[in-house]
């Protein structure tokens, strides 16, 4: 029987391009989405991937979603908590509500996933969370005080649950992308965009698909030594 592995925000962009690899490389994949039905509709349409909505901000609606996949799927071996949101704002202007939803999505998400289905992958002697941060949580950002602390909570939450899982057969890692071409990035004025550009060695974006391929290898049994790591895939703009 194939492995299972659950993507969040996986119905566009990079997390698309994940499902996608998944389900490529031989798992039954669940993705998980918040609130773009149309686009999910199209996403299964497209793929045959089976979509759910719900949350990762809010802990009950994970518990919830996660009990019906592991129901109706099977008990979920592979995890890549991928959503994510920017509301950008310079520091003076960012409101309250800016920074508690990009913190509810983007790091509170990671605990509210990996919570209710840590103790199966406990019992089960196998698991592989993958976190999705970002290049902006290891060298912060202007206008991201909000994101950059998420992201960067994303990795200290990796290094230490890894310790946890390790001795259980489950790995936990980080991903941090650089800029990829997905509407997140594509929604930035062009001109900004290409003063990105500028200052990425590799001289382009990054590809969705770049990040899925990293994905599927820490996810393999061949990645089993790989654990509390961050993956650094930003085509040489920043060196850690
Ligand atoms: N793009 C980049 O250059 C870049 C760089 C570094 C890191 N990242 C990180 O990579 C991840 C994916 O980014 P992306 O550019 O592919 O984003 P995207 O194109 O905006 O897609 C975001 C996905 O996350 C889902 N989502 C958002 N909030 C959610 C919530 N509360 N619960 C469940 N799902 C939620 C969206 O669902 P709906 O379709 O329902 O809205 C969508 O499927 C994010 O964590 C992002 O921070 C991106």
């Amino acid at each position: 029987m194939s492995r299972v592995a659950l993507v969040t925000g996986g119905t566009r962009g990079i997390g698309a391009a994940i499902s996608m690899a998944l389900k490529e490389a031989g798992y039954t994949v669940v993705a998980n989405y918040a609130g773009n039905d149309e686009a999910a509709r199209e996403f299964t349409h497209v793929t045959g991937i089976k979509t759910v909505k719900w949350s990762v901000a809010d802990y009950t609606g994970c518990e919830d979603g996660i009990r019906q996949i592991e129901d109706e799927v099977g008990p979920i071996d592979v995890l890549v908590n991928n959503a994510g949101i920017t509301r950008d704002a310079p520091f003076h202007k960012m409101s309250r509500e800016q920074w508690d939803q990009v913190i509810g999505t983007n790091l509170n998400g990671l605990f509210n996933m990996t919570h209710p289905l840590w103790n199966g992958m406990r019992e089960r002697k196998f698991g592989r969370i993958i976190n999705i941060s970002s290049i902006n949580g290891q060298k912060g950002q202007f206008g991201q005080v909000n994101y950059s602390a998420a992201k960067a909570g994303d990795i200290g939450f990796t290094k230490a649950l890894a310790q946890e899982g390790a001795r259980s057969g489950i790995t936990v890692n980080a991903i941090c992308p650089g800029y990829i071409a997905t509407e997140m990035v594509m929604a930035v004025p062009e001109k900004v965009r290409e003063s990105i550009i500028a200052t990425i060695p590799v001289g382009r974006l990054g590809e969705p698909d770049e990040i899925a391929r990293t994905v599927v290898f820490l996810a393999s049994d061949q990645a089993g030594f790989i654990t509390g790591a961050t993956f650094t895939v930003n085509g040489g703009q920043y060196l850690t």
